[in-house]
């Protein structure tokens, strides 16, 4: 692999649309952050029982709604009329699950870049992979900036990278391995999403010295983003973006 490539997305990001300003994964998410001024966002995808990418995180429903069960066994029709935010603040209740297509284009909207994460339930990675893909191809059609798609499943990578080979991946891990090399380039990816917990300087540098772009996740605090960010670390993925000051284009 040769040098990285310069990067093009903002260089810090609000996690899960900026789960500490607003619940997690959810338009009001997505307008709390750019209220703050943060210009991009991190934000989980995973199918309906009906095949419709939605925002959420967990397999199931119960900590981020009203509903119970499981997301991959529910239509998209039912999930809808769940209520998304009142578990997060009063102040919310009535947000509703996002279908993927409707955050999209609030993101463009508002002018936000995207790190759109595939989030397969078990038993789907390939199928959440390709349609997550497929869709994501329409909906940033002729823009400039297409989102950065990242997943810890790297069968739905796989299916995403033949699928819409064009949009830009990143692979996903909570630390380093050994063999992050040969698993990038096996999926294409441009990028290594890591955990922020025991990662240090020089790992970084090798990461970047494989051609290969930085980003690190969840960092709240904003001297751990200064260090990330003098290490060479390119983009910072933080519940509270209103905390964390975006430095210079990233090199
Ligand atoms: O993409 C960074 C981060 O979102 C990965 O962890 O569990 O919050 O989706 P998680
Ligand atoms: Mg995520």
């Amino acid at each position: 692999m040769g040098g990285a490539a310069p990067w093009r997305w903002p260089r810090v990001l609000a996690h899960r649309c900026g789960g500490g300003l607003a619940p997690e994964n959810t338009l009001a998410g997505l307008e709390a952050a750019r209220a703050c001024g943060c210009r991009g966002v991190e934000f989980d995808a995973m199918l309906s029982a009906d095949g419709v990418p939605v925002l959420i995180h967990d397999e199931t429903l119960e900590r981020t709604t009203n509903g119970s069960g499981a997301v991959a066994e529910t239509p998209f029709a039912v999930l809808r009329r769940l209520d998304a935010g009142r578990w997060f603040d009063e102040r919310f209740a009535g947000e509703r699950i996002p279908a993927l297509g409707e955050a999209a284009a609030r993101c463009l909207a508002l002018g936000l870049a995207v790190n759109l994460e595939i989030k397969p339930a078990a038993g789907h990675e390939a199928q959440t992979g390709r349609v997550v893909a497929e869709l994501a191809r329409a909906l940033w059609r002729g823009q400039s900036l297409p989102p950065l798609s990242s997943s810890f499943s790297e069968e739905a990578l796989a299916a995403a990278a033949v699928t819409a080979p064009e949009l830009p991946r990143g692979l996903l891990v909570e630390t380093v391995p050994a063999d992050f090399r040969e698993r990038c380039v096996c999926l294409g990816a441009i990028a290594l999403h890591v955990g922020a917990e025991g990662l240090d300087a020089a790992t970084v540098a090798a990461v970047r010295g494989a051609g290969l772009h930085v980003l690190v996740y969840t960092v709240n605090d904003a001297q751990q983003a200064a260090a990330l960010f003098d290490w060479g670390v390119d983009c910072i993925v933080t519940d509270h973006p209103e905390r964390i000051k975006e430095p210079a284009a990233a090199g």
